[in-house]
C-alpha cells in the first residue's frame, strides 16, 4: 500500500491509509490511546484501541487504519485535520525515541545555544525551526526564478583557492603535494566571477558558500551564503533593477511585507547627514511591528580610508596606511578616475560601489568594477603595493585583462541575514541548519578537532604548542 501524507487524508475519508511519521503527542485515557502524528505536511490524531500506549513522543512510527469523521463536539480547530481521525487497525513502531535530551515543542529560545547545536537535529524539528529552514529555501527558489527569467547561468567557483583578500583573515588548507603550501577558503567568489566575464558569461549567479575569519557578531559568522551576480556591458542602475526585481520577487513568494517596490537610493553622504549611518531603518514603529522589510540603496562611498590599526586585516591588507573601504576590485566613478590613476586626493575618490541596507543591516553590497590593468594597479598603489607585491596578487587578473575582459559590475546579497530579517529573527544562527557557535564549535560534530599525528606529518606540519 502506497504512503498517504497527513494534509491528503482530508481527502479520504472512509478508505484505509497507510501514514509515516513522528508521535507529536500521546494521551492515554485507559483503553483508548490518542497519538498525533506529524509528517512534513501536517498533523492528525490516530486512535488506538487497545494499542499504541507503548509509544514515546517523537518516535517514529507506520500506522495502519481508516480515516473517519470526527463527531461534531469533538472537532478540533487547532489543526487543519481537525474534523477527521484515524482508526488504528495497527502500526509499527520504526524507531522507538528515548529520553529527549531537549524540548522540540517550544520556540527554542529558553534553551542553551550549547544543547541546541549538540542535538541540532532535534532542535530542527521544532516548528519554528521547521518554518525558517522552509522559508530559506523557497526564498533561494524565488531568487534563482528571477534571475533564470533574465538569462543568468549558475557557475560554481573553486573552493579551494587563493587568499581573495575582501578584507578578513583567510581559513587556510594545506597541501599535502606541495609541502608547506597552503590554499585559502573563499571569503567571496569575487575574482573568480569577474573572470566568468573575461569568459564570455555575460550574467552569471551562484549561492556561494563563503568564509572569512573575523570576529563573529549576531549578524556576522565565519561561513555564510552569498546570493553572488555579476553581468557584463552594464551600468549601476542596471545591476540595482536586476536585484531589486529578484528581491521583491523572491520576497513576495513568502507572503513577507515589502515598504516599497523600488528602492529609494541615498548616497553616503546624504546618509550620514539624514540619518547618522549608511545603515539605517525607513520603517515606522508600526511598520516594525507588522515585520515590514524596507529595502534602500546607499552608493557613492569613498573608495579609500586609513587603516584601523585594530583590525588585522586591515593592516595585513595595506602597506601605505590606506586601504580599500569595500573592494579592491571596484572601479571609480568616471569623474574621479584621473585622480584614481594619479594617486591623487585619495580620501576624495568616490567608487562606483551601492550597498543594499534593510531594516538598517547591509545586506547586500556590490559595484562595476576594474576591468583594465591600471585601474587595479593603481588601486593596490595607492594602498602601498611594490610592483613585485601588485603582481603576485593579482597579477593573474592583468594577465585575463589583456585578453578581452568587458565591462562589468555586480552585487553580492547576504542570504542568511536577508533570511533573518524575513523570518523575523534577531541572529543568522537560526537561519542556518547547521550554524557555529560565537566561537566557531560545530554543530552536532566535534570540530575543530585534533588531527592524526600521522596526518600531520604528510603535510610536512608540526603542532608547536
Ligand atoms: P561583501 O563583503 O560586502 O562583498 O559581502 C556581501 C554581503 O555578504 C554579507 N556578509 C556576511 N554575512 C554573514 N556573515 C559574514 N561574515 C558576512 N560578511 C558579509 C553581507 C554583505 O553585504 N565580493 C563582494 C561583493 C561584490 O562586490 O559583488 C563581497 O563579498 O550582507
Amino acid at each position: 500500500m502506497k504512503r498517504t501524507l497527513v494534509n491528503e487524508t482530508l481527502l479520504k475519508i472512509g478508505e484505509e491509509v497507510k501514514l509515516y511519521g513522528w508521535v507529536d503527542t500521546k494521551r492515554d485515557h485507559g483503553k483508548i490511546t490518542f497519538v498525533d502524528l506529524r509528517d512534513f505536511t501536517g498533523k492528525i490524531q490516530c486512535v488506538g484501541q487497545d494499542k499504541m500506549s507503548e509509544l514515546t513522543t517523537e518516535s517514529v512510527v507506520e500506522v495502519m487504519g481508516i480515516v473517519r469523521k470526527r463527531p461534531q463536539n469533538l472537532i478540533n480547530p487547532n489543526i487543519d485535520t481537525g474534523t477527521i481521525e484515524v482508526e488504528v487497525g495497527s502500526y509499527k513502531l520504526l524507531n522507538k525515541c528515548g529520553e529527549l535530551p531537549i524540548p522540540v515543542d517550544s520556540t527554542g529560545y529558553e534553551i542553551k545555544e550549547e544543547l541546541r547545536f549538540k542535538y541540532r537535529y532535534l532542535d530542527l524539528r521544532r516548528e519554528r525551526m521547521q518554518k525558517i529552514i522552509r522559508l530559506r529555501s523557497k526564498f533561494i527558489e524565488g531568487i534563482r526564478k528571477s534571475l533564470f527569467k533574465k538569462d543568468f547561468v549558475e557557475v560554481e567557483t573553486p573552493i579551494l583557492t587563493k587568499s581573495t583578500r575582501e578584507g578578513a583573515r583567510d581559513f587556510i588548507v594545506p597541501s599535502r603535494h606541495f609541502p608547506g603550501k597552503f590554499y585559502a577558503l573563499p571569503q567571496s567568489p569575487q575574482q573568480y566571477k569577474q573572470l566568468l566575464m573575461t569568459a564570455g558569461f555575460e550574467r552569471y549567479f551562484q549561492i556561494a558558500k563563503c568564509v572569512r575569519d573575523e570576529d563573529t557578531r549576531s549578524d556576522r559568522g565565519y561561513e555564510f551564503t552569498q546570493l553572488d551576480l555579476e553581468m557584463s556591458f552594464v551600468s549601476e542602475e542596471d545591476v540595482m533593477h536586476v536585484v531589486e526585481e529578484a528581491v521583491v520577487s523572491a520576497v513576495e513568494s513568502l507572503s513577507a511585507k515589502i515598504k516599497s517596490k523600488k528602492f529609494q537610493v541615498f548616497s553616503y553622504k546624504e546618509a550620514l547627514e539624514k540619518y547618522g549611518s549608511e545603515k539605517f531603518d525607513l520603517r515606522t514603529d508600526k511598520e516594525k511591528e507588522d515585520g515590514v522589510l524596507a529595502f534602500v540603496w546607499v552608493n557613492r562611498f569613498p573608495f579609500f580610508k586609513k587603516v584601523d590599526v585594530k583590525d588585522a586585516a586591515e593592516v595585513e591588507d595595506s602597506k601605505s596606511g590606506y586601504t580599500f573601504t569595500h573592494n579592491p576590485f571596484s572601479r571609480p566613478i568616471d569623474e574621479h578616475l584621473p585622480w584614481h590613476l594619479k594617486g591623487e586626493h585619495i580620501e576624495e575618490i568616490l567608487t562606483t560601489q551601492y550597498d543594499l541596507v534593510c531594516n538598517g543591516y547591509e545586506v547586500g553590497g556590490g559595484s562595476l568594477r576594474a576591468y583594465t590593468e591600471d585601474v587595479l594597479r593603481s588601486t593596490y598603489k595607492i594602498m602601498g603595493y611594490s610592483e613585485g607585491e601588485i603582481l603576485g596578487s593579482v597579477g593573474h587578473m592583468f594577465e585575463a585583462f589583456k585578453l578581452g575582459t568587458p565591462p562589468h559590475g555586480g552585487i553580492a546579497l547576504g542570504l542568511d541575514r536577508l533570511v533573518m530579517l524575513a523570518s523575523n529573527e534577531e541572529s543568522l544562527k537560526e537561519t542556518i541548519a547547521f550554524p557555529m557557535t560565537g566561537n566557531g564549535k560545530t554543530s552536532v560534530m566535534d570540530a575543530p578537532s585534533d588531527v592524526d599525528p600521522k596526518l600531520l606529518s604528510e603535510l610536512g606540519l608540526s603542532i608547536s604548542s
